[in-house]
């Protein structure tokens, strides 16, 4: 993590206010409630030979891609810079962290959107952004008809219970010393989404919804195992109906037999409730396993995004090639194959100053003069796949000149051409357009 010490942010406390506001018709219910297994029930496979792909086949297959589905969220050249401030008696701004730069991103409806990327690329402050925790520093996030960057916290209020957050750790996000029927009654009460004297049969409904059992709800989270409080914090995130659920690692410090149930349980819910979800990850297999979409983050940008076959089955750019270099592919051992490891060079760059032109360029194999001029656009190169390299291109296919010099107008050393015009209008939009640029042709087509 590249966290300065000296960093400080202005952070706006999430406000579970009170919201007199009535509950709308999107009701969870124990009675809609999906065949979730106990905790510990069906889904308990032998610990021997673990791996998430096999753990995972005994819940539920992988989601799949509606790529007719609506966004519920719109995201649109987001950035969220965190002020430095020096040291002693005048605290003065002496730079800027630059957390998340400028990123766009569509959440399907009823869909899931995963982010992946290295320890401090930007991933948490995304998510803590679209739960309004952060207020962005630029850029919109619609929602509703709303864009949540420039609603006040007051306006605020009535939609904080549409985009909940499921947290990483289950050890420090539940209060220790609230019951389970506080912790999750106390949103019911606040935002006054049932009568008072159906608080606890609402409690023992989530509390059967997520697995647990329902008489537990006057225990304390520390009588709890990992798995049992994260399907706790589960409950918390589901009490308010949210339509969008960011979920920053939820699995994450949980062990690994139980990290598919939690996983399979989050399934459950995004099928029978027509949840939304950010999922947020470093764990490439469950990301594959979970969401249909991918992006992938590395220092604030978002450097390629698409469906989930084309992403881990034919990256074109080279940080997603590293990365899915370093994931042990199980089907490829079980007929002998190795997929080769790319080792990445060098520490991750500062996102105080980050480098010029193209970030990764400090660590990339293929980096030319170009990729320290010119900053790559996030170019649509097929119906669901954008990417931003200058030499986009399946692994061991990178084409040996830029291929986004006419979109950009420039020549092959990113110098400006005279008189060039340059055509990259649908670059930074946040979903993808019918048409994009193809990378043999150099034109745009369609589908
Ligand atoms: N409140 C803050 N003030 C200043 N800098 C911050 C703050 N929160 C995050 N950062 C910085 O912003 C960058 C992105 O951090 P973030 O937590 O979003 O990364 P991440 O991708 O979630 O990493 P990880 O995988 O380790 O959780 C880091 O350089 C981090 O140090
Ligand atoms: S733009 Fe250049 S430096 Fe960046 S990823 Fe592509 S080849 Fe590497
Ligand atoms: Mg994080």
């Amino acid at each position: 993590m590249t966290q300065d010490p000296n960093a400080r942010a202005e952070i706006e406390p999430t406000e579970v206010g009170a919201n007199a506001a009535e509950t709308g018709d999107r009701q969870l219910t124990a009675e809609h409630s999906p065949e979730t297994p106990d905790a510990y029930g069906s889904h308990e496979i032998g610990i021997e030979d673990l791996d998430f792909a096999t753990l995972a086949e005994h819940g539920h297959t992988a989601t799949k891609l509606d790529p007719l589905a609506p966004a519920v969220l719109s995201v649109d050249n987001l950035k969220m810079y965190f002020p430095v401030k020096s040291s002693g008696v005048v605290r003065r701004t002496i730079g800027h962290v630059q957390a998340v730069d400028g990123i766009s991103f569509e959440v399907p409806k009823g869909g899931s959107l995963g982010l992946v990327g290295e320890s401090g690329c930007g991933k948490s402050t995304t998510g803590r952004l679209i739960t309004r925790l952060y207020k962005p520093t630029g850029g919109s996030m619609m929602f509703d008809g709303h864009d949540l960057a420039k609603l006040s916290a007051r306006e605020m209020k009535p939609l904080r219970r549409d985009v909940q957050m499921i947290f990483q750790d289950p050890y420090t996000s539940l209060n220790p010393r609230h019951t389970v029927g506080t912790i999750v009654g106390a949103p019911l009460e606040v935002h006054k989404i049932v009568p008072k004297n159906q608080v606890l049969k609402r409690v023992q409904e989530l509390l059967e919804i997520v697995g647990l059992n329902p008489e537990h709800y006057n225990r304390y989270p520390n009588e709890f195992s990992g798995g049992q409080r994260q399907r706790i914090g589960i409950a918390r995130a589901l009490t308010l109906n949210p339509k969008v659920l960011v979920a920053d690692e939820p699995v994450s410090a949980l062990d690994v037999s139980i990290q598919a149930q939690v996983v399979n349980l989050l399934q459950d819910i995004q099928s029978e409730f027509d949840v939304s979800f950010l999922f947020i990850a470093h764990d490439l297999a469950i990301v594959r396993h979970f969401c249909p979409e991918v992006a992938v983050m590395y220092l604030g940008k978002i450097v390629e995004i698409g469906d989930r076959e084309t992403i881990y089955g034919k990256p074109h750019h080279p940080y997603t090639q590293a990365l899915l270099s370093a994931v042990p592919d199980v089907k490829q051992a079980a007929v002998g194959g190795r997929r080769e490891r790319i080792r990445l060079e060098g520490d991750v760059p500062s996102p105080i100053n980050p480098p010029s032109g193209c970030r990764f360029r400090t660590r990339c194999q293929f980096a030319q003069e170009i990729c320290a001029k010119v900053e790559p656009p996030l170019l649509q190169i097929g119906q669901r796949h954008k990417v931003a390299c200058h030499f986009a291109g399946e692994l061991g296919s990178h084409p040996a000149s830029p291929v986004t010099t006419d979109l950009l107008g420039v020549d092959d050393q990113g110098s400006p051409v005279a008189g060039a015009t340059p055509t990259n209008t649908q670059l930074t939009i946040p979903g993808y357009e019918d048409t994009w640029y193809d990378l043999k042709t150099k034109q745009t087509t369609g589908a």
